[in-house]
């Protein structure tokens, strides 16, 4: 296993460079605070999936990575911005994210709300700005609202939060909205801005939801499984709040071979795909045997 490095390396290279705010201007009015709020979480050291896969993908597709720079940072201030709110007091209640503070522990519930809707909405601007077409960056920045809209993430957190009664089929797709859909979309937006056709977008398409789910089941069972000190975060955080889980609905052991399952039908997706993806199989092993 080893995980793209050089492209995790773009893309920290690349986020450590932006700056949100104009400082202060003449009239005393001031939102740099907000800047060092949005960077603090953005520059706190996240493992970058998003991203990563986003510039793996332009990479199977015969795109520069070094051009998509704009869309994974995007993707990645989307992921941040869901993981802001989602540790707010009204939500998980976290205090540790990141291996840091949470965004509220340290600057205050107010700063961290804006801190995520900051993030969200220069999201946008980001991907906009990406050189491409204007017709496939309007089919991008429409996949990433998609992914970050009512069918996706911010749905699936609304199911999640309104503890609603589920079974089987009800988790799957509650985990394909809340992470699943952000996480295909780091493998959709790539190949809209490459303007690869339907056909040869179907099999990355499948890859990408399989990863997605792989993704949080392996999340679930670290939840139980793993510590403060390798997460970055709180473990036990979903029994705590009496989520319905991957481990909560199948026990541990099954939980583990749903996420072996998962993995190989993902490898076998990526099979079908052309173009060099041999980075996507990197990411794809990382996922299953990551411990944080
Ligand atoms: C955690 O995502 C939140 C979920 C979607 C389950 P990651 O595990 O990708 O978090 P970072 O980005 O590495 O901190
Ligand atoms: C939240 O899921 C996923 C998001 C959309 C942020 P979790 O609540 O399980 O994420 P963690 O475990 O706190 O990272
Ligand atoms: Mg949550
Ligand atoms: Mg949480
Ligand atoms: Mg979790």
């Amino acid at each position: 296993m080893s995980y793209p490095e050089d492209l995790r390396r773009l893309v920290d290279e690349h986020l450590e460079t932006i700056r949100f705010s104009h400082g202060a201007g003449p009239d005393g009015a001031d939102t740099t605070g907000l800047d060092g709020a949005m960077r603090y979480s953005l520059l706190a050291g996240g493992k970058r999936i998003r991203p990563v896969l986003c510039l793996a993908t332009a990479k199977a597709i015969g795109l520069r990575p070094e051009d998509l720079l704009g869309a994974a940072a995007a993707l990645e201030m989307v992921h941040t911005y869901s993981l802001v709110h989602d540790d707010l007091p009204a939500m998980d209640d976290d205090d540790l994210r990141r291996g840091q503070p949470t965004s509220h522990v340290k600057y205050g519930e107010a700063i961290a709300i804006l801190a995520g809707d900051g993030l969200f909405a220069e999201a946008i601007g980001a991907l906009s700005a990406v050189p491409a077409s204007p017709d496939r960056v309007l089919e991008a920045v429409a996949l990433l609202s998609a992914a970050t809209g009512v069918e996706g993430m911010v749905g699936g957190q609304y199911i999640d939060v309104s503890a609603q009664k589920l079974d089987a089929e009800g988790l799957r797709h509650l985990h394909s909205l809340k992470t699943g859909r952000l996480i295909r979309a780091s493998v959709e937006v790539p190949l809209a801005l490459g303007g690869l056709d339907q056909e040869g977008r179907e099999p990355y398409w499948r890859f990408a939801s399989l990863v997605g789910l792989l993704f949080q089941i392996v999340d679930d069972i670290l939840d139980v499984t793993g510590s403060d000190e390798e997460l970055g975060k709180p473990h036990g955080s979903d029994e705590r709040h009496g989520k319905v889980t991957y481990v909560s609905l199948y026990g541990l052991d099954q939980a583990r071979s749903l996420a072996a399952e998962t993995y190989d039908q993902a490898l076998a997706a990526l099979a079908g795909a052309g173009g060099q993806t041999e980075d996507l199989k990197r990411i794809a092993d990382y996922i299953y045997l990551r411990q944080q």
